[in-house]
């Protein structure tokens, strides 16, 4: 699909839509269309589009100051916004950098890892994502044109296996064992584990396919972090600000991330990232070595406030993990008639449904949209999973009218395979 005019025809487009406003669940187009969204702008917009809290809270802080630069001076938000980060944050971290986005994010997490141990190598995990910035995409695996036509990319980044049960065809227990035992092979016959400095990990993979890693692998992981002083660094970039029914995926892996990486869900779409760590660690970043023009701007830090504070609000989690419950159930359901349906999981809602092959996942997600307004993508390494990050805030109804569209695509789907199949149609 082409951008058009004067725009580049760089980014992928997975719809051909022209939004004009957006509210909790809902985006309008510009031909009057409106649509239930359900990608929440690739799991960004977790407090709904414009929440009102966030809005209000964004337009008196445009009213006040819109960039006061970090190194020039130092605005009242950063540290209010460092405390309430230290609040909800897994309860190691308690000292926060902010940036962008979440590739300069785990990229800032990268740079603090080799400057606090003195050590060049990065482990990361088949299948992971962590950004399209140089060194980011050295370290992403989920699908070769990100990195293709690139090179050369940065070297030191060593890719170990991510359990997968059901493409191994093993229980999970024995995928855990087998995923960890090519760890360590890794670390005896590619890099020592004095050479590395940061394993960094997503808790669920999320371009890769909507994967949840299983506590036993991730903790594995950490403990071997610990023994062998590399950094844990969890990925939290798509898992954090409740999308998985805690704030944190972190927490539902009894985890202490040596440093935690957050973006997406933290400002409810202003552009606004941070990495926390204990602070003796991010005391050996040594002062001047890292920054940027934009990092903390104070817009940014009012939204991501005005988002905690409605993510903090009693109940929320709860409705998080209620719609999740919902969501998996009526999946589940549909799983049952439809053998297309491999797989559904994913904590909170963070669900994918891997199907057994792209062509059925792109066609669900096309007549998703064409017949029944509702906006979905698609994931995976193989692009084989229908990936549901509706915003956080989603009633009860729509979640049954998502529900309804996707068992009504699953049937449309068969009946026109069925026609197909008996040589109806041309
Ligand atoms: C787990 C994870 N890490 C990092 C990134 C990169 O974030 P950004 O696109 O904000 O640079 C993403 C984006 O999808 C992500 O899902």
């Amino acid at each position: 699909m082409s951008g058009g005019g004067h725009l580049a025809d760089v980014w992928f487009r997975a719809t051909g839509l022209e939004v004009v406003e957006g509210s909790g669940c809902t985006v309008r187009t510009s031909d009057g269309g409106e649509y239930l969204d359900f990608t929440s702008g690739i799991a960004v917009t977790s407090t709904g589009h414009c929440h009102p809290e966030v809005v209000a809270a964004i337009q008196a802080q445009a009213a006040r100051f819109i960039h006061a630069q970090v190194n020039c001076y130092r605005h009242p938000l950063l540290r209010s916004l460092a405390d309430g980060l230290a609040a909800i944050t897994p309860n190691e971290v308690d000292t926060f950098f902010f940036t962008n986005s979440g590739a300069e994010a785990t990229e800032a997490a990268v740079k603090l890892a080799r400057q606090a141990t003195g050590r060049p190598h990065v482990v990361v995990f088949e299948g992971s994502f962590h950004g399209r910035t140089a060194q980011t995409m050295a370290m992403t695996t989920s699908k070769a044109i990100y990195r293709a036509g690139h090179a050369p990319l940065p070297s030191g980044v060593f890719v170990s296996s991510f359990p997968h049960a059901l493409r191994w065809s093993c229980d999970p227990d024995a995928a855990v064992e087998r995923a960890l035992t090519d760890f360590d092979r890794l670390l005896r016959t590619q890099t020592e584990p004095a050479e590395v400095a940061a394993v960094v990990i997503e808790p669920v993979l999320g371009e890769g396919g909507y994967l949840p890693a299983p506590t036993a692998f991730l903790q594995g992981l950490q403990a071997r972090c610990a023994a062998s002083g590399m950094l844990f660094v969890v990925d939290e970039v798509q898992t954090g600000f409740g999308r998985t029914g805690t704030m944190f995926a972190a927490e539902q892996a009894g985890l202490a991330p040596d440093i935690l990486v957050m973006a997406k869900g933290l400002a409810s779409g202003f552009p606004m990232a941070a990495i926390g760590a204990r602070a003796e660690l991010m005391a050996r970043w040594p002062t001047g070595s890292h920054g940027g023009t934009y990092g903390g701007n104070p817009i940014g830090c009012a939204a991501a406030l005005a988002t905690i504070g409605v993510l903090s609000a009693p109940g929320f989690l709860e409705h998080v993990r209620e719609r999740g419950d919902q969501l998996r159930a009526g999946l589940v359901h549909l799983a049952s008639d439809h053998p297309e349906i491999l797989d559904v999981r994913g904590p909170g809602l963070m669900v994918g449904v891997e199907l057994t092959d792209a062509a059925i996942a792109t066609a669900l997600v096309d007549a998703c949209r064409q017949d029944g307004h509702l906006l979905l993508m698609t994931a995976g390494v193989e692009g084989n999973v229908v990936r549901w990050m509706p915003p956080l805030v989603v009633t009860e109804e729509e979640m049954d009218r998502a529900l309804e569209v996707f068992g009504g695509a699953l049937r449309d789907l068969r009946a026109f395979a069925a026609v197909h199949a008996n040589g109806v149609a041309s």
